[in-house]
């Protein structure tokens, strides 16, 4: 009886380590913008070129995975600028600046404005930040708008900006883009990239790091042959501390 309670505990507690971040399908956010090389395959494994159409990285704990892919990877958001507040003033733009991008990469809870938890808000009280890949390709240099006059600088760096969940297949301008769509074949990288993930297990990745079971398929063969790497070891890793803590 005693094991089981332990055991329990310690699932317990592992499962607590991966508390993600539920969130609605539109909301407020943080944006900032990171360098994305181009034809780069990002953590969640996509094709290198839907690195030529507009893509970011979610923070880790509304991504849902702590390594490579996770249950954001493939999605859709549209994200519309509404005003910069670490300036001195707030900047408010007169034009209405809106990019539809597809989720294609982790970032880290350890970078500056991805560090929010189920429990605590990143430090403009938000609970994602959209890392755009920018400069890109497919977004204009002068997408975010500014007042070099008033502020002595264009890059605002950190933006509040509103979100909403979109289809890729109808909204994302890579979606018309067959090499743009998917996962990289290579089995040596495996990478769960659905075209439109809707959020039903046979559409959506699934979690590397909790890593439940086998990735669904995301149109691409090699999404059928990889096998779940970590849910054996864990609990040997749970039993074997359990062994000694008893
Ligand atoms: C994105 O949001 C902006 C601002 O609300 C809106 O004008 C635009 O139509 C939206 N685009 C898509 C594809 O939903
Ligand atoms: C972001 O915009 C929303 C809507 O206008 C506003 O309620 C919120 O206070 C803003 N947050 C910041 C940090 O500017
Ligand atoms: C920049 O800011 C100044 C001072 O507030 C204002 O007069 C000017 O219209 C602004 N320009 C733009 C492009 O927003
Ligand atoms: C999106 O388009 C792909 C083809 O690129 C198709 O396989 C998939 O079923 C579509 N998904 C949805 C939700 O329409
Ligand atoms: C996924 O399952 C839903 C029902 O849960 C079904 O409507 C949809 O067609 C399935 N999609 C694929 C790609 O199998």
């Amino acid at each position: 009886m005693l094991h089981l309670v332990c055991l329990l505990l310690l699932l317990l507690s592992a499962t607590l380590v991966h508390a993600w971040i539920q969130y609605p399908p539109n909301g407020f956010a943080t944006m900032t913008h990171y360098s994305l090389p181009q034809d780069y395959v990002a953590s969640c494994g996509c094709t290198p070129s839907s690195t030529h159409f507009p893509t970011a990285a979610l923070s880790q704990m509304a991504f849902g995975s702590s390594t490579a892919y996770g249950p954001a990877c493939g999605r859709c958001f549209n994200l519309t600028l509404l005003n910069t507040f670490l300036s001195d003033p707030p900047f408010y733009p007169s034009v209405v600046k809106s990019v539809v991008i597809k989720v294609t990469d982790l970032c880290p809870i350890s970078s500056d404005w991805c560090t929010a938890t189920e429990s605590k808000p990143n430090q403009a009280g938000n609970y994602l930040n959209f890392d755009l890949a920018f400069p890109s390709p497919s977004i204009p240099s002068d997408f975010f708008p500014s007042n070099a006059t008033l502020y002595g600088y264009t890059d605002f760096g950190v933006w509040n900006i509103s979100y909403a969940s979109v289809s890729c297949n109808t909204s994302w301008a890579g979606a018309s883009d067959a090499a743009a769509v998917g996962s990289v074949t290579s089995l040596s990288t495996s990478g769960c990239c659905p075209a439109d993930p809707t959020g039903s297990a046979n559409d959506t990745c699934p979690s590397y790091s909790d890593n439940n079971g086998i990735p669904p398929n995301t149109g691409t063969s090699d999404a059928k042959s990889r096998v779940a790497l970590y849910t054996p070891a864990l609990i040997i890793t749970l039993t074997q501390a359990l062994l000694i803590s008893l």
